[in-house]
């Protein structure tokens, strides 16, 4: 393949240093003259894949082709420009992702003028980003995680060439304030507070494709969370790969407690936040969370094995009785908290035993529900490398009896709900049965509910009748004055 100058291919390598220099911080955003309504009268479609942080960073790309003129169009069929925000996190993602990318070849041959770029995750590995050149030719731009404030000068470039325009930078990346956001939802919000991660766990592929840990300042963080108060938002969800390193990157003395505090005192009705990694969650962070009505009991806590030997070679400095000790000081703590987790079943060389060892945690905790994957080999990771004699059919048989274990646990949890009135945020109708609304317990359950008078984003007491392994099923209790 013939490999242009101005192409700037992904380097996982590269991606991989860290050094100690400082964070540039950008506050300011410009649009280049070329660009400045190139949108207008035209349509976007954006597809997303994968996390929060996609679904955040796709609300930065929505923000700026609006600002560039651009409006949401109905489907991809009729849109301008398609850009897909991908996902790199496991395997199946880059198959869902090329499944799509094939699809749009007929929208390009009916529509040549078409821009069909890819963004995120994805993009910045480089077989990917390979595979894509050598085989989906209308794909015209592909940009990466670190250069999404770029995108008015990418599709200017992408509009004056027949080439494919390729930037992707694998460096540790820097702080944008104040670029362009079209929030997807208009009652919750997500709100990051810092990028990147620098944990390196063996099997993660994030701290590759997202550059190194950035902390926001605090300042820049509570003025989003007062404006988005301000605009009628009920809910923040603070983002970031590991949040309770929140601040170790920067000079001030700051820690995420201090940061949870900060927040609470804005008064927005609810605050969550994800995810937690186990080694930096502090004492302090638990009286927090103890102390404040408005921050939501819930904690999202990534076991990914309960082995202590999977642990070490996962590269996830904690024991399995750490772990465990934590957990019991969360729940002893916080009142009525629920607690999420996400498991990986069949590292490399998990032994029936050691797989044994998660599902003993796994009784032992009873969380109220679980993520759980199998492991998925990420090329120029460390655990990539390692040694593997565990056959796909084992894994599968893990994951299904995991998933047999934690669902058991999980609808006992949610049976202890029946019978109790909670406060639920609404979403509005439920996606399954317009007839019925659906909304959030403070701990994170969906709730489908019947009622009269309600909107979304009221936050309204729902009676409980039934319970099931995913869901709450009630109804509005009316003798209570609503929120
Ligand atoms: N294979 C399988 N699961 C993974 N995760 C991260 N990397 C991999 C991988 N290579 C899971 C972890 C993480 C969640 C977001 O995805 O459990 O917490
Ligand atoms: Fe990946 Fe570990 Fe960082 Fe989470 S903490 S993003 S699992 S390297």
């Amino acid at each position: 393949m013939k490999v242009l100058k101005n192409w700037n291919l992904p380097d996982l390598k590269e991606a991989g240093k860290r050094t100690r220099g400082a964070v540039e911080r950008v506050d300011s955003f410009m649009i280049p003259a070329s660009a400045v309504n190139m949108g207008e009268g035209k349509t976007y479609w954006l597809s997303t894949y994968g996390c929060q942080a996609n679904e955040r960073d796709s609300e930065t790309l929505a923000g700026i082709l609006e600002t560039l003129g651009y409006q949401p169009a109905q489907g991809p069929e009729s849109a301008d420009v398609i850009l897909v925000n991908t996902c790199a996190i496991r395997e199946n993602a880059m198959d869902k992702v090329l499944g799509e990318l094939g699809s749009f070849k007929r929208i390009y041959s009916q529509r040549p003028d078409v821009i069909i770029g890819v963004a995120g995750c994805m993009a910045q590995e480089d077989e990917f980003v390979k595979r894509v050149l050598a085989h989906y030719p209308w794909v015209r731009l592909l940009f990466g995680t670190h250069n999404i404030q770029d995108l008015p000068s990418l599709l200017v470039e992408t509009m004056d060439t027949d080439d494919r325009v390729v930037h992707i930078y694998s460096r540790q990346g820097e702080v944008y304030e104040n670029l362009p956001v079209r929030r997807f939802g208009k009652h919750k919000a997500w709100v990051n507070i810092m990028y990147g991660c620098d944990k390196f766990c063996t099997y993660c592929i994030v701290p590759y494709t997202r550059g190194k840990q950035r902390s926001r300042t605090m300042e820049d963080i509570l003025k989003e969370i007062r404006e988005l108060k301000a605009a009628g938002y009920r809910e923040v969800t603070l983002l970031g790969q590991n949040v309770n390193a929140y601040g170790k990157d920067l000079d001030q003395d700051l820690t995420f407690a201090s940061l949870l505090e900060e927040t609470a005192r804005t008064g927005i009705d609810r605050i969550r936040f994800m995810t937690s990694h186990p080694w930096d969650f502090t004492q302090e962070m638990i009286d927090v969370i103890a102390r404040y009505d408005n921050i939501m009991p819930y904690i999202h806590l990534p076991l990914q094995s309960g082995d202590t030997d999977v642990l070490r070679r996962m590269g996830r400095r904690y024991t399995a009785e750490e772990y465990k000790a934590l957990y019991d000081s969360i729940t002893a703590r916080i009142p009525g908290v629920a607690v999420s987790t996400d498991i990986i079943v069949g590292f490399p060389d998990e032994s029936d035993e050691a797989f044994a060892h998660t599902l003993e945690m796994v009784k032992a905790c009873r969380f109220d529900s679980a993520f759980t994957f199998i492991y998925s080999p990420r090329p120029g990771t460390p655990a990539a490398r390692m040694e593997d004699p565990v056959s796909p059919q084992v894994k599968k048989d893990r994951l299904q009896l995991l998933n047999q274990v934690w669902n058991e646990y999980a609808l006992e949890k949610m049976k202890a709900y029946e019978g109790k009135t909670v406060q639920v945020l609404v979403d509005g109708p439920s996606k399954r049965n317009p007839a019925v609304l659906s909304g959030y317990t403070e701990t994170n359950k969906l709730v489908n509910f019947t009622g009269e008078g309600v909107k979304a984003g009221d936050i309204v007491p729902v009676f409980i009748e039934t319970a099931k392994t995913f869901s709450l099923d009630g109804h509005l209790v009316t003798d209570t004055p609503a929120d």
